[in-house]
């Protein structure tokens, strides 16, 4: 029977993958480490809170002696490490809180890891699930492999850079058994309206601005977010230790044609007129370094463990609007509070 540490599994990525584990291995017991910060949320996880094999714990993994003693009561045999400070624009605001959460608390688990299992790595594994963004910007062409160099652009970018390499060093110097994914852009249920499709859903429903940044000519690569979650159960179980892997679903979009194909999506549901969403679109000042491109090239995943993307883009899409339009409580509960003060200082500056 595998103990199992899942950090941030109240947030998006998290919480499918929470579920994932919690329904297909009834044999595990899934701990679910999570701050509950303003992006952690357990109504994520309703449907699996009574299963017998889950457990929630709330902590912060930058508390160090929390850290210790939790991994000393409960002797993990696997981490899965996605708790981090996740939003670009929010990095811009406030870098340090993105180096305490990211690095330190990353270096905080993997001292606790160590202590633990002191040399005795039979069967112990810690998964970092880190992001494509640590590669930095593309021009018009080229992919992010995995032997890519490393060049943060963004604060955020570069905390998960600095963890990362954390990671690789304890490999390297302690001998502990870890393994990283970068994953490209995700969307999907779940997903906290600051970032960009969730928060046009949003908009669009309330016929707000939608705000795109620049001329809406940068590229993102966008995966289904139980996609992700399901390379995540495939690299843990099968990755070979010590090794990098990337996730994509080689799926380019430019921003502002990604927003046009979700106004025409949401008018469809929503019984408007073609055309009338996109109305609502407003070029608004750029993101400082703004990165122009990401775009992952995850032929090493499909070779070496047979993951493939499941869903085409436009399918995920629907499945996605279809998911926040019936799940308006959701909604209204993570945008009522903290959310409206984060909005009018990130975006009221563009409306009148
Ligand atoms: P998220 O912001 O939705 O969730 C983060 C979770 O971590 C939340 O539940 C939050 O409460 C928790 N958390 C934050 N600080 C914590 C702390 N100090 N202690 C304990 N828990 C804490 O993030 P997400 O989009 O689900 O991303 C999860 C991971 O995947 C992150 O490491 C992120 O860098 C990585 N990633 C995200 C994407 C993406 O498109 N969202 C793509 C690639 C990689
Ligand atoms: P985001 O969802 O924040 O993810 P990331 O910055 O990690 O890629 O943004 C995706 C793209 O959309 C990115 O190029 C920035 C852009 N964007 C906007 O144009 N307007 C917005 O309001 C937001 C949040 C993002």
């Amino acid at each position: 029977m595998k103990k199992l540490l899942i950090t941030g599994g109240a947030g998006f990525i998290g919480s499918h993958v929470v579920r994932l584990l919690v329904n297909k291995y009834a044999d595990y017991s899934v701990y679910n480490l999570d701050a509950l910060t303003y992006a952690g949320n357990l109504e994520n996880l309703d449907d699996v809170k009574r299963a017998s094999n889950y457990h929630f714990i709330k902590g912060d993994i930058t508390d160090e002696a929390f850290v210790d003693e939790l991994f000393t009561s409960h002797l993990f045999d696997g981490i899965i490490h996605l708790a981090a400070e996740s939003h670009v624009d929010r990095s811009i605001a406030d870098p340090l809180s993105f180096v305490k959460t990211n690095i330190i608390g990353t270096v905080n688990l993997l001292n606790a890891a160590k202590k633990v299992w002191a040399g005795n790595f039979e069967g112990k594994l810690f998964y970092h699930v880190s992001t494509d963004e640590v590669y930095g910007s593309l021009g018009e062409s080229g992919f992010f492999l995995e032997t890519t160099s490393y060049d943060p652009q963004s604060p955020y970018s570069a905390s998960k850079a600095s963890s990362d390499h954390f990671v690789r060093a304890y490999a390297n110097t302690y001998k502990l058994p870890v393994v990283i994914s970068n994953c490209s852009n995700n969307y999907g249920p779940n997903q906290f309206p600051e970032k960009l499709l969730p928060l046009c859903i949003h908009n669009i429903k309330n016929n707000k601005p939608l705000p795109v940044y620049g001329k809406g000519e940068n590229i993102r690569d966008w995966l289904y977010v139980l996609d992700h979650a399901r390379a995540i159960d495939v690299i843990f179980h099968q990755g070979k230790v010590g090794e990098t892997y990337n996730i994509g679903g080689f799926n380019e979009w430019k921003n502002l044609d990604i927003v046009e194909l979700l106004c025409d999506v949401m008018d469809r549901k929503l019984n408007r007129t073609q055309g009338e969403s996109r109305k609502l679109i407003t070029f608004v000042k750029d993101r400082a370094g703004h990165d122009k491109r990401y775009a992952i090239d995850a032929s090493k995943l499909k070779e070496e463990l047979g993951w493939e993307p499941s869903l085409q883009f436009e399918e995920g899409l629907e499945k996605t609007v279809d998911w926040y339009l019936s799940n308006t409580n959701w909604l209204e509960h993570v945008t009522s509070g903290q959310y409206q003060s984060y909005y009018s200082k990130q975006y009221s500056k563009y409306e009148d």
